[in-house]
């Protein structure tokens, strides 16, 4: 029986707010043992009603096998209103039945009546209390449906008749606020009630107000936090009214003492208002609030990945160090909070301590930590049991110093929780090697630990911020742990909107740098513009195309990939780039002793990314048929390659520059002469060995280690570097006990020293790009550029590094992908799973032999063999090369 088992609208299950219905596509569930299914036709109709009496769209039956990015084109939707869709289909195996979804519309013409509010005057511009905000509404017909389109200057929870709405947490999110600030839609027929509500929200500073960046700035986009609400009812007897927040609101101080990003939160909850959000409240000084005034043009609905407490992990252990803390370890580094009970008297005092590791004498570090004070302090109530975690903070750690806590002081009365940004886990990677295992695991939670809204370098010290480099080269790995696609959409809007008008791309986005640096040794050099940071405008468009076959985030971004490559043009000489402050290979090991820049020269790091970034560009305007600028550019990028090889190369075919950045870079981005490839992998090979095998890259050039050996046949190569468990290597920090991903390969050297306390960061998931060396490659889950999304997969397993077997999978926009690979001597059983209404290439590399080909149709070629299949499951035995 064939049946649809999921239908997205923009990527996403039922959303509730979409400004546009852009697309539409479903996954398709089959007989697993069915063969080759393709759909034949398709119809979508779009109803006002579940029942589906009142269709405003219906496509009819439509003969194609697509079914993803499907647009409406004269799909008409009013603002704030639920509609229901369904789909069915017919393939060549049957039909399906309808399934149905709904969406419900965000404010489609930005029609905010309502105001921000605060009670917030001049003088508290450096305050970092929270507040509370409330109203009383009567409520006297039944409720047809009712939603509430929510936000605020700084950070805040919505309360609905003492009830938190949502799990949302850290709303709106951070944005480049001025240009760009999210709303949140919620469904509140739940939660209201005929006759007396009460609503309100608890409000906080934030990236919005709080302090943030190295400098410690204050007040970034505004001086007083504020709230603003729109409730939109639909009465069943057809009449519509609004509540909205204007001076009619009021508010008072809360409990919040104070809570900021870096440092924390002091919480006394002896100031919480009793029933404050209800309508039995009785506390009779609430204050009048005033109105902020805001620029509501930029709202925008929020698109999905929202914020919230994810994965809830107890405490493990309770250490007495040397020193004589007492610390609770979680066993797992991670970004979030600690929640507790505790029963004390009034004015008793929890206070905790959050940190990273312990230092080489068993005693709490906090030197990584910077100025952030990562500091929790609770002030008790003193009535019943009281359970607390904080509202505006988060912090980075896997320890935490129980500075104070009245009581015994015991595990279950601790628990932390991962807060990150929603998003489906689509990856999983299992293999014979447990440290392998480990590494994976380490490179998921520095992902956990680091998409908290925007994509950030480091959760725990004074810094978290949106680094575009890391971003950048961690965004394909990203892509197969988890569904990125509406967070990173969302914040490769805000590196458009904060590019210089000439078109660069800043360092940190949302830019909270650029004109603000004045005395910082580095960053006065320059602001934006470096290469590989920069380049996120066109390698993260271009990796989301290639991961979901989208071309609306191509077409979106277009205009920007292009002034970027313009931008690097206008200031190259004879197509060889380079511009103010670059970070080149950042904290590779072949640095001088103590610096940050690897040896790799910058004149060759931003070539060769200025030729990568213009190729990637010339594909992307291929993709959008804009044959114009293909054609211009790809002249251009010929350009490039020939400017770099002349530069970089010398008479022999061998680089000039000879590290193993230099060569990585030169191979993965093909900028290597066909006649001169075997010279630059010798040379990567001896330069490993001049390492005794290990890696000493940094930023730029590890990701692409891996695969600039895999590529080039030395597959054998790249699984001994991957697992290399010695000073510096990927295992290494696996074997020292890593959780997360460090930010230095020396981060805590074999000695147990550390790297410098000024940056040295354990959960920073640039290094973790690795990652999908182990998905493309080690379990051969590979895109096909020409049918991109995995419409066509390859699959193509190398196998190796004493590996007995490897499993992975990977959810994709059509269904779930699976290979697994056994390996007895030379002989491999491989094991595959190609959803419905795909098809694939199955690459047997290094096969001489097939034993069992399940029915598949093999032919010889110089990699091994390749079949064409369609979807179904797949057992063939094959014998390898060893
Ligand atoms: C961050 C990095 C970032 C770098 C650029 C650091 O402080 O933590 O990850 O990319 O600066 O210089």
């Amino acid at each position: 029986m064939i049946s649809i088992s999921k239908i997205m609208v923009n990527y996403q299950e039922e959303p509730v707010g979409i400004e546009k219905v852009e697309q539409i596509g479903w996954v398709i569930n089959g007989n697993e043992n069915e063969r080759n299914m393709i759909q034949a036709t398709y119809q979508i109709q779009v109803a006002k009603d579940s029942a589906f009496g009142q269709i405003i769209y219906d496509s009819g039956e439509i003969t194609s096998s697509s079914s993803s990015h499907i647009s409406l084109p004269n799909l008409t939707v009013a603002s704030k209103t639920k509609y229901y869709l369904r789909v069915k289909i017919g393939t060549n195996v049957g039909a399906s039945d309808w399934q149905s979804t709904s969406f419900v519309t965000a404010l489609l013409n930005n029609e905010f009546t309502a105001e921000f509010i605060s009670i917030e005057t001049a003088k508290d511009k450096d305050d970092a209390r929270g507040s509370y905000i409330r109203k009383e509404i009567q409520i006297e017909k039944q409720i047809e449906s009712a939603y509430a389109f929510t936000t605020a200057l700084g950070l805040y929870h919505f309360y609905v008749n003492g009830d938190k709405v949502s799990e949302d947490e850290f709303a709106p999110g951070w944005t480049s606020y001025h240009h760009h600030h999210l709303y949140q839609i919620y469904d509140l027929k739940d939660y209201l009630k005929q006759g007396g509500n009460a609503l309100g929200a608890v409000l906080g500073a934030g990236w919005y107000k709080g302090t943030m960046g190295f400098k410690r700035r204050k007040n970034i986009y505004g001086e007083r936090t504020a709230f603003l609400c729109q409730i939109e009812i639909l009465y069943t007897d057809g009449t519509r009214e609004q509540i909205l927040t204007d001076a009619t609101w009021q508010g008072q101080w809360g409990p919040i003492d104070f809570s900021e990003i870096y440092d924390g939160e002091t919480y006394d909850a002896r100031k919480e208002i009793t029933n404050w959000c209800q309508t039995s409240c009785d506390y009779q000084e609430w204050q009048p609030v005033s109105i902020v005034a805001a620029d509501k043009s930029v709202l925008c609905a929020v698109s999905g990945a929202k914020v919230k407490p994810i994965t809830k992990l107890p405490a493990a252990e309770i250490i007495k160090t040397p020193k004589g803390e007492t610390v609770i370890d979680f066993r797992q580094n991670l970004t979030g909070w600690i929640q507790f009970r505790v029963c004390a008297k009034p004015g008793d005092i929890v206070e905790l301590k959050c940190f990273e590791v312990l230092d080489a004498d068993g005693n709490a570090y906090y030197d990584n930590l910077r100025s952030a004070k990562a500091t929790i302090k609770y002030i008790c109530r003193g009535t019943q049991e009281e359970l607390y975690h904080p509202y505006f903070s988060f912090q980075g750690f896997r320890y935490a110093t129980v500075v104070s806590y009245p009581g015994e002081i015991t595990l279950e009365k601790f628990t932390a929780y991962a807060v990150h940004s929603e998003m489906k886990e689509l990856g999983h990677f299992e293999c014979s090697n447990a440290d392998i295992n480990q590494l994976h695991h380490n490179i998921k939670w520095g992902m956990k630990g680091n998409f908290l809204d925007v994509p950030t370098d480091c959760p725990q010290r004074d810094e978290r911020l949106g680094w575009t480099g890391d971003a950048q080269i961690f965004c394909r790995t990203a892509g197969y742990l988890m569904d990125t696609y509406t967070f990173y959409r969302k914040w490769l809007r805000d590196v458009a909107l904060d590019s210089s008008a000439e078109g660069a791309v800043p360092h940190v986005v949302p830019d909270i740098l650029t004109g603000h640096v004045e005395g910082d040794w580095l960053l006065e050099q320059g602001t934006y513009g470096a290469t590989a940071w920069a380049d996120a405008i066109t390698v993260m468009p271009w990796t989301l195309y290639l991961t979901y076959g989208d071309k609306i985030i191509l077409a979106e971004r277009y205009d920007n990939m292009k002034n970027w490559i313009d931008f690097m043009s206008n200031h190259a000489v004879d197509c060889i780039w380079n511009y103010q402050l670059q970070f080149g290979d950042w904290v590779a090991l072949d640095a001088e002793e103590g610096s940050y820049f690897g040896a790799t020269p910058n004149d060759l790091t931003c070539t060769a990314y200025y030729a990568y970034s213009t190729q990637l560009f010339v594909k992307s305007a291929q993709a959008l048929g804009r044959n114009e600028d293909a054609d211009k550019y790809q002249k251009l990028y010929q350009e490039i390659v020939t400017a770099y090889q002349e530069k970089f190369f010398d008479q022999s075919g061998h680089m000039n520059v000879q590290t193993q950045t230099a060569q990585i870079l030169s191979l993965y981005f093909g900028l290597v002469k066909e006649e001169h490839c075997q010279n630059v992998v010798a040379d990567l090979l001896k330069l490993l060995e001049q390492e005794n095998g290990h890696l000493v890259t940094g930023f730029v050039g590890t990701p692409y280690f891996c695969h600039a050996l895999s590529q080039n046949g030395c597959t054998k190569e790249a699984y001994k570097l991957l697992l290399k468990d010695d000073f510096p290597s990927w295992l290494y920090q696996v074997k020292q006990g890593a959780t997360t991903i460090w930010e230095h390969w020396d981060g805590l050297k074999p000695d147990g020293t550390m790297w410098s306390p000024d940056m040295n960061s354990f959960n920073h998931y640039a290094y973790g790009a690795v990652g999908e060396w182990l998905y493309r490659v080690a379990a051969g889950i590979e895109i096909d550029e020409a049918q991109p999304g995995y419409k066509n997969i390859i699959i193509a397993p190398h196998i190796g590094g004493d590996l007995d077997y490897v499993k992975a999978s990977y959810e994709s926009i059509y269904g779930t992908i699976v290979t697994g690979w056994n390996k007895n001597e030379n002989q491999v059983e491989l094991s595959v799973c190609i959803p419905a209404n795909t098809t694939a290439a199955i690459k047997l590399i290094d096969g001489i032999h097939i034993i069992d080909s399940d029915g598949i149709s093999f032919t010889k070629d110089q990699d091994g063999f390749l079949g064409n299949v369609g979807s179904g499951t797949y057992v063939i035995t094959y014998q390898i090369q060893q």
